[in-house]
């Protein structure tokens, strides 16, 4: 086995080499709109955006902060794991542990009929009352987020969203089409769905991450 101390100064000099032998170059400058995704819909809009790439957080419990705790202390920041706090609080909702009991008041804004259905059926099997409680508002954070987007969006906007499912108490979220069935409302027409990755989940079942691709119209 080898140590840390054995690989990094070597990977570092890779990376660097990497970095000052890149030919390419951007013909564009590019400039950060929001560093939230949630108040995308607050900002104005500067220049209409023609394609949108994104990998918004999978609906599996992945806590992104504390896995990145490293290299957001090394960007200064936060100083201790307590810091951690500040960016779980602005996070979007993808785990049982973001879940905030006023989240039951919430209105109901998106109109799928398979989230309807995937939620009752998540309220007579969960074992924890807080897992339909994180479904329904991932999916009103997402209808948000996209809504939002609209006014960033020139017509025709190519939007490219790479996602997986996931199996909470053995009911399966299809996460991808019920994002799908919320967005259409917004003007999101779906036009491809591609299979990127399946794998075995603990209870059999299969789980696939997939790119879906849609062009939006304004409404
Ligand atoms: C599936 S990962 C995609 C990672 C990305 N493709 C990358 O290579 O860095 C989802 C990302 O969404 C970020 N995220 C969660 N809540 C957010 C928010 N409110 N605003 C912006 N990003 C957020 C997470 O920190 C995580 O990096």
């Amino acid at each position: 086995m080898k140590s840390i101390v054995d690989v990094l100064p070597k990977k570092i000099k890779d990376i660097s080499s990497d970095v000052d032998n890149c030919n390419y170059f951007l013909t564009h400058k590019h400039s950060l709109i929001t560093e939230n995704a949630k108040d995308i819909g607050k900002v104005s809009p500067v220049n209409l955006i023609s394609d949108v790439i994104t990998s918004p957080p999978y609906l599996n419990g992945t806590n992104y902060f504390r896995n990145t705790k490293l290299e957001l202390w090394f960007l200064k920041h936060i100083k201790t794991e307590m810091d951690l706090r500040y960016f779980r609080d602005k996070a979007l909702t993808s785990g049982i542990n973001d879940v905030k009991r006023e989240y039951g008041l919430l209105p109901n804004k998106t109109q799928s009929q398979l989230l309807k259905q995937t939620l009752q059926e998540l309220e007579q099997r969960s074992y924890d009352s807080r897992i339909p409680l994180m479904v329904k508002c991932y999916f009103q954070e997402m209808y948000n987020f996209f809504q939002g987007l609209t006014i960033h969006l020139r017509q025709e906007a190519n939007i490219l969203i790479d996602i997986g499912d996931s199996i909470f108490s053995n009911v399966h979220i299809p996460t991808d089409l019920i994002l799908a069935e919320t967005i259409d409302v917004l003007g999101y027409a779906l036009n491809e769905r591609i299979v990127l990755r399946n794998r075995t989940s603990r209870n059999g079942q299969t789980i696939s991450q997939v790119l879906l691709k849609f062009t939006y119209s304004k409404r």
